[in-house]
């Protein structure tokens, strides 16, 4: 069956509301469409923790610090759609840029902190476009729970901070990245890489989860991040935008996995520019115990 279609805020609000009145929990998954895999392991999450599964396709102008980015953007509503429906998706809300940014709209949503820094450096006014198009689409909704990828941890913690300063009464769930059969981590960029830098892409995956192993163990960042940056130029990458050692829970910049950490990164391979995070448990309490000076 195909997935019902609605493209304005009050025809949003009128299926969520008889939702509502029939008890159904309701889940709301952003995208951005050119839907893979990952977005659909969103869109299972959802349905696995809510009655009613809303996935919102919207490419968001303010999201993108290049104009040729934004225009090269996949746009693939058809097979989207077709997608959700076998997904099992209940709506597809798929505005258009005046239901969201109509004439006259003014307003910002500025996260400080979790927005600061990596992404945050590179694509200056990103989160800005960000937060304030999730926090409208988290209003327009009503949803209870929203569904993210880790794949954009930066956005995810953005995200939350944003939910929570605001008083938006829903539940941010985190979902794991989901990576290529090789390591890599699915984006819906990757189609653009050519058949080489495809080869070639799964090694940054693989540099990172490499390094989260030895920081895991009581490494220290700076020398191993350095070291990592070296693997990735000589592995064929481009510029190196940011590798990072993050709290997983403030995204304070860390010298050594002291507490449970991510490990992030943005490096360039051709035209592409690939970003991809991993895990790193925080290292055995008795290797920062016994360290000389600790
Ligand atoms: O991750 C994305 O696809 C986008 O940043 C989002 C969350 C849909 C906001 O436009």
């Amino acid at each position: 069956m195909a997935v019902p279609i609605v493209r304005t805020v009050s025809d949003l609000r009128k299926t969520v509301a008889g939702w509502r009145t029939e008890g159904f929990t309701v889940g709301l998954v952003p995208t951005m469409g050119a839907l893979h895999e990952g977005h659909l392991s969103l869109i299972r999450a959802g349905l696995a923790r809510t009655d009613r599964v809303i996935v919102t396709l919207f490419v968001n102008p303010k999201q993108f610090n290049n104009p040729e980015d934004l225009a090269a953007y996949p746009r693939t509503e058809g097979s989207d759609a077709t997608k959700l429906a076998v997904a099992g998706a209940h709506l597809l809300y798929a505005p258009n840029a005046e239901e969201i940014y109509p004439e006259g709209f003014s307003t910002t949503v500025s996260v400080a902190g979790a927005s600061e820094g990596m992404e945050g450096s590179f694509r200056p006014g990103h989160f800005e476009g960000v937060a304030t198009v999730v926090a409208k689409l988290f209003l327009q909704s009503g949803a209870g729970f929203a569904f993210f990828g880790e794949k954009d941890f930066q956005q995810l913690q953005v995200v939350r901070r944003m939910a929570r300063d605001l008083d938006i009464p829903i539940e941010v769930v985190a979902c794991p990245t989901v990576r290529e059969a090789d390591g890599l981590a699915m984006s819906s960029r990757n189609v653009y890489l050519t058949p080489a830098e495809r080869a070639l892409a799964p090694r940054l995956a693989a540099i990172l989860f490499g390094a989260a192993e030895k920081l895991a163990a009581g490494a220290e960042a700076g020398p191993l991040l350095a070291a990592s940056k070296d693997a990735l130029g000589r592995a064929g990458f481009g510029k190196v935008e940011y590798i990072e050692l993050r709290s997983e829970a403030s995204l304070a910049s860390l010298t050594r996995a002291s507490e449970p950490a991510r490990l992030l990164a943005a490096v360039w391979l051709g035209e592409v520019r690939l970003i991809d995070n991993v895990a790193v448990a925080a290292q055995p309490a008795n290797l920062v115990a016994n360290r000389p000076g600790s």
